[in-house]
């Protein structure tokens, strides 16, 4: 563009002196006509197509970086739905990335427009239903960057937050392992009273966790979900007791959330802490 720019720049430029130099000898009109012809239309048509070429060829490489981590991210009411269709990682609210390598994002959304925003890591993309659309950055430094959703999407908007967290990359390879294991099934008597309740009862309606029978998909995918730094889309940290508290006062802690009010005895909300506990 700066060439093609200096280009007609020097062009135009030498025809004004040329036509001050000479201003008192009139041009033929036919040249007139034909210098406009030329020099306003095919001219600018042809630079434009030029331009509009590498364009296209320069969003098309963007969009289809060789070699980027590809991270699918759907926007929920009100959570990040996060998988990697290369590496069959399935989280939520939590995005890791290897540091130094470019990510490209896809933005879906089943619901309303939501919009997904990381301040340090760029502007804000909508996720907009009917559409794909892509974001590309790549993570200089390590670190835990903080998202929110950047578009009102409904009465928990301001709860639907997210982190990316960056890693180098041995530590973002393990960490990717670990997601796909399939957790090992709970020996403490607890933790397993937990399973069976989670299981059996209206949890599995809406969550999975891999392994077991619990294979619902409105809901968050709890298979891994202990490895995780806060629970509901960053209203809550992850630790026991805000777990407990968040299953016994679900619509307290976050109300209008999609996941109901289960009505749970302090014993089994003690027993599903001490299963997913473990889930890491
Ligand atoms: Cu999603 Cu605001």
């Amino acid at each position: 563009m700066l060439a093609l720019a200096t280009a007609v720049y020097l062009i135009v430029s030498g025809l004004v002196i040329f036509t001050v130099a000479r201003r008192r000898r009139a041009v033929p009109e036919h040249f007139g006509h034909r210098l406009i012809l030329v020099g306003g239309l095919l001219v600018p048509v042809a630079i434009l197509a030029v331009l509009a070429t590498f364009t296209v060829r320069t969003t098309n490489a963007l969009i289809a970086s060789d070699g980027a981590v590809q991270v699918h991210v759907a926007g929920e009411q009100w959570w990040w739905r996060v998988t990697y269709p290369d590496l069959q990682v399935i989280t939520a609210n939590e995005i890791h990335v290897p540091v130094g390598r470019s990510v490209t994002v896809t933005l879906t959304s089943d619901n309303v427009i939501h919009s997904f925003w990381v301040p340090q890591l760029g502007g804000k993309t909508d996720l907009i239903p009917g559409q794909s659309n892509h974001l590309t950055f790549t993570v200089d430094a390590p670190g835990t960057y903080r998202g929110q959703c950047a578009e009102f999407c409904g009465r928990e908007h301001a709860r639907m937050a997210f982190l990316v967290i960056a890693d180098d990359p041995a530590t973002f390879d393990r960490w990717v392992d670990d997601q796909r294991r399939v957790p090992a099934t709970p020996t403490d008597a607890l933790a397993v009273r937990g399973r069976n309740i989670l299981v059996t009862g209206s949890c599995a309606g809406c969550h999975t966790v891999a392994g077991t029978a619990a294979a619902g998909t409105s809901g968050p995918d709890l298979t891994h979900i202990a490895s995780r730094a806060t629970l509901a889309a960053e209203t809550i940290p992850n630790t026991p007791d805000e777990m407990a508290h968040w299953l016994a006062y679900t619509q307290q802690v976050k109300p209008g959330a999609l996941m109901p009010q289960i009505d749970l005895s302090a014993g089994e909300v003690r027993a599903l802490v001490a299963y997913l506990d473990g889930l890491r």
